[in-house]
């Protein structure tokens, strides 16, 4: 049994894990071994490092809502699941929703390749160990590149299909990528600031309360003069097409120039939806 040393507890003590080593904060369960063990996978070492959750002995072995004992008292947690099979027809943009879209192979944006203004980035910035954040990670295609360039990175997506095949994908190359299966409108849940935070394409799917909560915990947890690269989709022509929701560039700005400086903006298309969208470089004051 591995121990994970002083940094990585205090990037991760707040995450709950619910089995097959994936992290879990503040969402359903859809594990089926959870309860008394952490465990975290730590891609660079290529092996998993477990932790005992001190004073879990007695827990149950499924996840339950015992395990919020361990959570801080400002988590909010949401209703546990029992391992129940998921809704035929699960809403839009809940974990089975997303989780779903991954089973079934319907991710047109997984095409595994890297967005050209994610790899201008790394190479006018590459870590030195600094710590990235990559929110809405899906199968990790863009946290590996950070990965890559020096990073240490924690992915965060609503889907366990998703994380779990970033994992094996880190793990593979021996990376230093971290998964987390939560929400990204409970960032507040990482105990980290992190030099980069990374969102392409999860941030315009989400409605306005959620994008409120997301940004109250970007503020928190991009360090003073962190970089946050985003990339957004213009709301649809036609709303019921299937795509995400969008955003409007003045709705982006409203929500982040508080805290951000915006560095630079282009535009292009969000394809195959056919509508406008925009990358986003901002700094933090
Ligand atoms: C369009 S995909 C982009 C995935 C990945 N960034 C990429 O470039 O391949 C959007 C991702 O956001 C995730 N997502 C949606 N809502 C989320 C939320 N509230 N919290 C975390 N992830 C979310 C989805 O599961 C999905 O993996």
């Amino acid at each position: 049994m591995g121990v994970l040393s002083g940094d990585e507890q205090a990037t991760l003590a707040s995450g709950l894990v619910c089995g097959q080593g994936v992290i879990q904060i503040g969402f359903q369960s859809i594990g089926t071994n959870g309860g008394s063990m952490a465990t975290v996978y730590n891609a660079s070492r290529g092996k998993t490092i477990r932790r005992q959750i001190r004073g879990n002995a007695g827990a149950s072995r499924r996840c339950n809502p015992t395990i919020s004992r361990f959570v801080p008292d400002f988590v909010r947690m949401m209703p546990m699941s029992t391992d129940s099979p998921p809704a035929p027809s699960p809403a839009t943009g809940t974990p089975a929703w997303w989780d779903g879209r991954y089973r079934a192979g319907d991710t047109p944006w997984n095409q595994g390749t890297v967005a050209p203004e994610v790899l201008a980035f790394v190479a006018a910035h590459p870590g030195r160990d600094d710590w990235a954040l990559d929110i809405g990670c899906g199968t990790g295609t863009h946290s590996r590149a950070l990965a890559r360039a020096g990073y240490r990175v924690i992915g965060i997506d609503l889907s366990f299909t998703a994380v779990e095949r970033a994992l094996q994908a880190g793990r593979s190359e021996r990376l230093a990528w971290y998964g987390i299966q939560g929400s990204a409108t409970d960032l507040l849940l990482l105990w980290r600031q992190f030099a980069v935070v990374l969102d392409v394409g999860c941030f315009h799917s989400l409605n306005v309360e959620q994008r409120t909560h997301y940004a109250q915990g970007l503020a928190r947890r991009l360090a003073p003069g962190g970089f946050y690269l985003l990339y957004t989709a213009r709301p649809p022509m036609d709303p019921d097409a299937g795509g995400p929701a969008g955003i409007e560039p003045a709705q982006v700005e409203a929500l982040f120039t508080p805290f951000l400086r915006l560095k630079d903006r282009q535009h292009g298309w969000h394809r195959p939806d056919e509508v406008r969208s925009d990358w986003w470089w901002w700094q933090r004051h």
